[in-house]
Order: structure tokens, then C-alpha cells, then sequence
């Protein structure tokens, strides 16, 4: 367990803004003040989780998993008819697809006027690859239930088209999503102890490395040949692919140059244009995270300087600045349509925490 602190207040500060975001039934807000993320997330909420043990804030952490737990719970019927379908060679319904948030009191969100797309698979692998950092591969009884819903659900729905990190490209599988599920999988196997999930995480893996690859680093998807930062993950923290082997290196290389701001932030991918498609706080730390932990000590350094210059009022950490935009028009046009854009955003805070503390146990 890493628990070298660097600066106090920093940590500290961020776990005020978490902690003012997590609901009495345990789900962390993504965002309190911006209009579309009042919900939780499984994706932000994982990372959140991770942060929080990394913080030694662990009664926190275990009020988010246990949110999950039961949310799960209430699931199980859906996940069932699921299984079904993919059983039997069908499609599983939209409505049975379980969804990438739900309101703070753990129930599905109602109907909107913009129905949200809400079929994405990541969440529930972070979410059991938090679980297992969170336990340490010693599942209490009441979890059993819950975490083989979550890998059965993986398993039988990997090769499924779904909706991405940043929910989009619904109609194709996306290499980060997978990362996320295959260390989802091998998280199950150590908490459940059935080496059974090692197999299905195998297979993941295994397409990773023939469909997803172009010109000699990870890409997207099999159908984009563009770099992602969400693939940082693959190695930080999923260890689904070492931060040694060389085509991770080269993907890492390609995020810092193709996606770095001319400020040094960095860009989810090239051609976003979501609120002008500017870079990230969590993905700038996410890069200084990977960095930290495979000894690239200017690297992390330079991401927490950049970082602590943008924070905004309160020390509060934003989703995206706004002034390098890759489409300057588009700042505009989100910001009439849903209003300024999230700040703080508690994953952002999560990252720059990961960032300073280096995670709960080593992954790559
Ligand atoms: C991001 C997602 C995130 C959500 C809530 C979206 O705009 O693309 O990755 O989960 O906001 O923070």
C-alpha cells in the first residue's frame, strides 16, 4: 500500500469536495451543481472509491460499494433476462441493458425529454476492480450475490456494441471499455476465488491485442484508429496490458503528443467538440498518475502543476477549461444548451488524488 504524502492540503481539499458529494445512501453525485450530472455513475463513482481508500477515507469508499451492492440487488431481474437472451442467441432488449447511472437513491432515472445514453458496460467492471482494491480480495458474504450478478453480466455481454467512456459511439466496442471489463473479470475471480471469470478475461485481452491495435499502439476501437486518453487505463490501473510492453508505451507516447494542449492539458481525442472539446483536469492527472507510478517523476510533476493551475474558486476542480478549444464554437453552444460547464467534478478531484497518493496497491 502507497501512502507517501506530498501535499496534505491538496488531498485534503479534494476530499471536501467528495465528501460534500456523496448522498446518505452512499452513491457519489458526478457533479452537484451541473444540471445533467446529478446522478451516480458507476465509472466516476469506481474511481471515486479508489481515491477515497487511497485517501484512508475507507468508511466512504465502503458506503459507495455498498450503494452498488444494493443496486445491484435490485437488478438481478433485468441481468437475468439478459443472460437469456445472450443464451439463446437473441439480443438482449434495450430495456434490460443495465444502465451507466442511476439517482442518488439508487433507482433507475426517469424518462427524460433527452434520454441519456445509458447503455454502457464499463462501470461494472471498475466497479468490481474497485471492489477488490477496496477488500483486498476478502469478499464479505453480503457482496457474494452482487459480484457474480456483475461478472455474469460481463461475461455473457463483452461483444456487445455499447456507448463509451465518454458516451458516445454507441454502435461499437471501444478498447477502454474492454480494459475495464477484463479487469472487472479478474477482480471477480479473486474476490468470488473461481478462476472460472480468468477465462472470458482472457478472451477480452486477447481481442485487445488483434482488433484493437493500428500503426503500432492501441487505438479507440476496431473501427477508429484514433488514441484515446481513457486508454491510459489499460495499464493505470487495469494492468489488463503492462505499462512496460512496448505497444503500451507507444499508446502513452501518442496521448502525451497528439493530445496534449499547447498549455501541456490533455484532450479526451482528437475531433471532440463536447463543450469545444478542450482538455481534461481528470485526464491530465490520469496521464501524471500513470506517469508517478511507472517513474516518469517530471511527468507526474508537470501534470500536477498544470492541474493546480487551472484549478478554479474554492480550489475546486472543473471537467474541462475552457480556453483551448479544438472547436471554439462549441463552447458556446453547450454552454447555452445545458449551462457552464461541471465544476467541481468529483472525479477530477479522484484523479488528482490517485495523482498525489499513487493509488492503493501497485497495478502494472
Ligand atoms: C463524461 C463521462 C462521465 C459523465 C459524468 C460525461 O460527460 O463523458 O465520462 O461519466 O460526464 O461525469
Amino acid at each position: 500500500m502507497t501512502t507517501t504524502t506530498q501535499t496534505p492540503d491538496l488531498v485534503a481539499d479534494s476530499v471536501r469536495v467528495i465528501l460534500d458529494g456523496q448522498a446518505a445512501s452512499g452513491a457519489y453525485v458526478a457533479s452537484p451543481n451541473f444540471s445533467q450530472y446529478r446522478f451516480g455513475w458507476l465509472r466516476d463513482g469506481a474511481f471515486v472509491a479508489l481515491a477515497m481508500d487511497a485517501a484512508d477515507r475507507h468508511d466512504s469508499a465502503r458506503a459507495f460499494h455498498e450503494w452498488v451492492r444494493r443496486v445491484l440487488e435490485t437488478q438481478s431481474g433485468r441481468i437475468e433476462r439478459v443472460l437469456e437472451a445472450v443464451t439463446a442467441g437473441r439480443e438482449p432488449a434495450p430495456e434490460d441493458r443495465l444502465p451507466t447511472r442511476y439517482t442518488l437513491d439508487g433507482a433507475e432515472e426517469p424518462e427524460a425529454d433527452e434520454a441519456w445514453p445509458n447503455f454502457q458496460l464499463d462501470g461494472y467492471g471498475t466497479w468490481l476492480f474497485a471492489l477488490n482494491a477496496h477488500l483486498n480480495g476478502a469478499l464479505p458474504p453480503e457482496f457474494e450475490p452482487s459480484v457474480r450478478s456483475a461478472a455474469r453480466y460481463i461475461a455473457a455481454t463483452w461483444r456487445l456494441p455499447c456507448y463509451d467512456y465518454w458516451e458516445e459511439f454507441g454502435d461499437r466496442v471501444h478498447t477502454s471499455t474492454l480494459a475495464a471489463l477484463a479487469a472487472g473479470l479478474r477482480s471477480a475471480a479473486e474476490l468470488l476465488a473461481e478462476n472460472e471469470w480468468l477465462d472470458a478475461a482472457d478472451d477480452i485481452v486477447a481481442f485487445i491485442r488483434s482488433e484493437c491495435v493500428a500503426d503500432g499502439s492501441f487505438v479507440k476501437g476496431p473501427e477508429d484508429a484514433r488514441v484515446d486518453a481513457s486508454l491510459v487505463s489499460l495499464a493505470t490501473p487495469f494492468g489488463v496490458i503492462p505499462s512496460t510492453d512496448p505497444v503500451m508505451a507507444a499508446t502513452i507516447e501518442r496521448i502525451r503528443t497528439e493530445l496534449s494542449s499547447p498549455s501541456g492539458g490533455i484532450r479526451r481525442y482528437l475531433g471532440d467538440s463536447y463543450f469545444g472539446g478542450n482538455p481534461w483536469l481528470l485526464l491530465t492527472a490520469w496521464l501524471g498518475w500513470h506517469d508517478r507510478l511507472t517513474g516518469n517523476a517530471a511527468g507526474a510533476q508537470r501534470a500536477r502543476e498544470w492541474v493546480l493551475a487551472h484549478r478554479s474558486e474554492g480550489n475546486n476542480l472543473a471537467e474541462q477549461i475552457l480556453d483551448e478549444p479544438q472547436v471554439p464554437e462549441a463552447v458556446a453552444e453547450w454552454t447555452e444548451r445545458w449551462g457552464p460547464v461541471a465544476d467541481p467534478l468529483l472525479w477530477s478531484h479522484a484523479k488528482l488524488i490517485l495523482l498525489e497518493r499513487g493509488g492503493v496497491r501497485t497495478w502494472s
